[in-house]
């Protein structure tokens, strides 16, 4: 099973993974937590995502599609994968098609998690509070630019999923319990076909 889970910054997703990890054995594929785990071993991609990520913007197609080529390839044989934070352009989405297509794979589920954006800024000052790990993004000035980019580069991969018949929304203003159910409940209309 392959879900890909969608939604503004601070929507959930992580959160959502997380569960989806612990409860159901499923693989997540964050390439958010894969560039900050390249930051923290020191790397050279780790360097330089670092400054584009500080700044809210997008790391390069071409780099985040070799990081998921490499940890998808790995990741197959076991009970799913959730992608996490990607793809977030219709570049990275063409890019995600063409190599599950090799792979005879395809995708299950993309779920987007919709959120009122004025929320936000609260969730992720309460996350930086809260986490054991600090994130530099994590700033309300910071998070503005994160939602711009949202908006102009990786919106439009919703309708991208929504025309191939993927896309399903739960209503993420709910509580965690209660998105997951949500999420639970589409989760089972695949689990019914098979
Ligand atoms: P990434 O790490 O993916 O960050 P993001 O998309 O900005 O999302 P967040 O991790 O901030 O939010 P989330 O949706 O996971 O929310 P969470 O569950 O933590 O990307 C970071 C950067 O890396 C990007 O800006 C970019 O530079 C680069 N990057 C990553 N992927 C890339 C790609 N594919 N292409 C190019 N560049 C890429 O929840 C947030 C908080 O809210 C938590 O405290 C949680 O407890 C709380 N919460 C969650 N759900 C609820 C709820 N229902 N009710 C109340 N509180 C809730
Ligand atoms: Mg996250």
């Amino acid at each position: 099973m392959i879900i890909i889970l969608l939604g503004a910054p601070g929507a959930g997703k992580g959160t959502q993974s997380a569960r989806l990890v612990a409860e159901r054995g499923l693989t997540q594929l964050s390439t958010g937590d894969m560039l900050r785990d390249a930051l923290a071993r020191g790397t050279e991609l780790g360097k330089q995502a670092k400054a584009i990520m500080d700044a809210g913007k997008l790391v390069a197609d071409d780099i985040i599609l070799a990081m998921i080529r490499e940890r998808l390839t790995a990741s197959t044989g076991g009970n799913g994968v959730i992608l996490d934070g990607f793809p977030r352009t219709i570049a990275q989405a063409e890019g995600l098609d063409k190599m599950l297509e090799e792979m005879g794979l395809r995708i299950d589920h993309v779920i987007e998690i919709g959120v009122d954006e004025n929320v936000l800024a609260d969730r992720i000052m309460t996350r930086a509070k809260e986490s054991d790990e600090t994130r530099d993004d994590d700033s309300v000035e910071v998070l503005q630019k994160r939602l711009k980019v949202y908006h102009e580069s990786t919106a439009p991969i919703i309708p991208y999923y929504q025309n191939r018949g993927k896309l399903s929304v739960v209503d993420g203003m709910q509580s965690i319990d209660a998105v997951a159910s949500a999420i639970d409940a589409i989760l089972k209309t695949t689990e019914e076909r098979s």
